[in-house]
């Protein structure tokens, strides 16, 4: 018999034993390498410390910092498992809400000692919301009360009554001892009234969740072109299959298509389905870009600007309606409003009462406008098409998962505020050759683009490939140079659009002549030394002029004068991209106004 593969997931914190219950799990049916224990055991203080084991874990996760999943495989004779570990209920949420791991079975910890908490009904509740029909109660630490069957009952009672509040919901409930092993894996015989299974038993014979099944959804991530010029458009499948032939539907255009080939990495394939990472040409010619979607064309998901979603609110700052947030979905990034709260989660009865209020940890039924529309199915139809975040585009953290309960039609013309009323103005970044200008521009170009900001991109190298072209690195020419890019910038400003410019610009004086003539002028100083500019040598420019064989290079032989009183400045040696970017957007923001501002 061919052993069928069980997902799941712990969900609780450290204090609820989960690193120890895993740990049991792993090692009592010999999961764990000798080698992983022994060293386990010279660092655990009495004993065998089984936390260890998936501490361990999160150690590395710690270290690697952008993995906040961590996958454990086992296998019995009966059944192979995946353990998504999460650090905490907030990553188990916003990994569970975009699809990226889905689990057959929660497993929710209790503390016999404290009961069903708050955070118990939570956890219990995003399971079942997130679409877990199957979930196993661990009642664990009984060895800390003296394994009575009556705290185990009780706490049993206290749940079932609330989850009489989630349909279709099956519950199971086991008692265990993580740290002696009670019913984790062995029996034991300190518990002989319990005749349930073991925790292995049960996971080792619970069905999996049938899978969802959904019409084709390709969100692009990139375009490649291959050698022959023809292009592939590259994402991961999140719903459906495809293969060469098929019909499919282009959105946002609307145009129909035809699959031409079917790629992973270099290799045709003759059919790709859900999750895969794949790429596909089309017949004829046809220009899709990131964010569109190759969908089925006869159950394509509903292309709309208004949600009514549920939000799980993971950020110390409350809800503020009217700011704008970017809401990541699929490959899209748009911007957001939440235009209503209408109820929120009562955690002590799992019910939703009228709310308009949002903080840390709340769980609301909300409407949300974005600026553009979304490729949506609701969360029950498709797991990563019904999904998103909501990213705070200054601290660029994640303040909220979302699932889409129905995409509505809109009723109206939009409420959403355009950042329509923003101002026109120049971002001028200067600084040295490898000091990080373009890189901050893209990033601050893209942000403010994806809140709805009209801008526009002047970068130096590309400027003198047109406008300036001819132009060299003598004095005058780069005064000419400046002027040029002060000109085309003023009309951009002037016509309300915000133009980055990234060029070195040298001198003093002509930054200054430019400044004069527009109104909205924040010159940024990208600084970084020039040893660490030269260290970077991007475009091996430095090392050119070090040899002689470039000469009047900015920084060796030439100068470079920085701003006397720059609006702002980054330290790119000092900070990440992103504090710079966070930096000027916020100056930007409150200085050119717009509606997030
Ligand atoms: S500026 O001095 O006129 O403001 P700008 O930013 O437009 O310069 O162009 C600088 C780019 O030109 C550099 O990124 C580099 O690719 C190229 N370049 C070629 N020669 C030089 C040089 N001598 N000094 C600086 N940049 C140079």
């Amino acid at each position: 018999m061919e052993s069928t593969l069980l997902r799941f997931t712990a969900i609780g914190s450290v204090d609820d034993g989960k690193s120890t219950l895993i740990g049991r799990l792993l090692h009592d049916q010999s999961a764990v390498y000798d080698d992983q224990l022994d060293s386990i055991r010279r660092v655990s203080r009495e004993g065998l410390d089984l936390s260890l084991i998936t501490d361990g874990l999160r150690a590395e996760r710690e270290q690697g910092i952008t993995i906040d999943v961590a996958y454990r495989y086992f296998s019995t004779p009966r059944r192979r498992f995946i353990i998504a570990d999460t650090p905490g209920h907030e990553q188990y949420t916003r990994n569970m809400v975009t699809g990226s791991s889905t689990a057959d079975v929660a497993v929710v910890l209790i503390d016999a000692r404290l009961g069903v908490l708050p955070q118990t009904l939570r956890h219990t509740y995003l399971s079942w919301l997130l679409g877990i029909r199957r979930i196993c109660v661990a009642v664990n630490k009984m060895d800390a009360v003296d394994f009575q069957q009556e705290v185990f009952e009780a706490i049993r009672a206290a749940l079932l009554e609330k989850a009489a509040e989630l349909p279709l919901v099956e519950l199971v409930f086991l008692p265990v001892s993580a740290l002696q092993g009670d019913n984790v894996v062995r029996r034991g015989a300190s518990m002989p009234w319990f005749e349930g299974p073991t925790l292995l038993e049960y996971l080792e014979t619970v069905q999996p969740a049938p899978a969802i099944l959904s019409g084709l959804r390709l969100p692009l991530q990139t375009v490649l072109r291959g050698a022959d010029s023809d292009r592939f458009y590259a994402g991961q499948l999140s719903g459906g299959a495809v293969q060469p032939g098929d019909q499919v539907l282009l959105l946002p255009s609307g145009k129909s298509g035809r699959i031409a080939a079917v790629r992973l990495r270099d290799e045709a394939l003759s059919t790709a389905a859900t999750p895969m990472s794949i790429s596909v040409s089309l017949d004829g010619h046809v220009d899709l870009a990131r964010g569109d979607m190759i969908v089925d064309p006869l159950h394509p998901p509903t292309s709309t600007r208004h949600l009514k979603a549920i939000l799980f609110w993971m950020s110390s700052d409350p809800l503020d309606t009217g700011k704008a947030y970017l809401l990541k979905h699929t490959t899209q990034t748009v911007c957001a409003e939440i235009a209503a709260v209408e109820a929120s989660l009562d955690v002590a009865t799992l019910r939703f009462e009228p709310s308009s209020v949002l903080g840390l940890n709340d769980i609301a039924r909300v409407k949300i406008e974005t600026q553009r529309p979304l490729f949506c199915d609701p969360y029950a139809a498709n797991r990563a098409t019904g999904s998103f975040i909501l990213v705070d585009p200054v601290s660029n953290g994640t303040i909220a998962a979302g699932i889409i309960e129905a995409a509505e039609q809109p009723a109206g013309p939009s409420s959403l505020s355009r950042p329509g009323d923003h101002e026109g103005g120049v971002l001028w970044l200067t600084g040295l050759s490898s000091s990080g200008k373009s890189t901050l521009a893209v990033v601050i170009h893209q942000r403010l683009k994806d809140l709805g900001y009209r801008v526009e991109m002047l970068d130096g190298d590309i400027v003198r490939k047109h406008l300036s072209k001819g132009l060299g690195f003598s004095k005058e020419d780069r005064d000419e140079n400046i002027r040029r890019i002060g000109f085309v910038a003023e009309l951009l400003a002037r016509n309300g659009i915000v133009a980055i410019v990234s060029a070195i610009s040298p001198y003093r004086a002509i930054r200054n002549e430019v400044r004069a003539r527009i109104s909205n002028f924040v010159e940024i100083y990208v600084n970084a030394p020039l040893d660490v500019c030269e260290q970077r040598d991007v475009k091996g420019l430095y090392r050119r002029a070090r040899t002689g064989e470039l000469k009047g290079m900015t920084g060796i032989d030439d100068p470079y004068e920085p701003p006397a009183d720059p609006e702002v400045e980054c330290r790119t040696d000092l900070n990440s991209v992103e504090s710079c970017v966070s930096q000027v957007f916020r100056y930007a923001v409150n200085r050119l106004g717009g509606h997030y501002a």
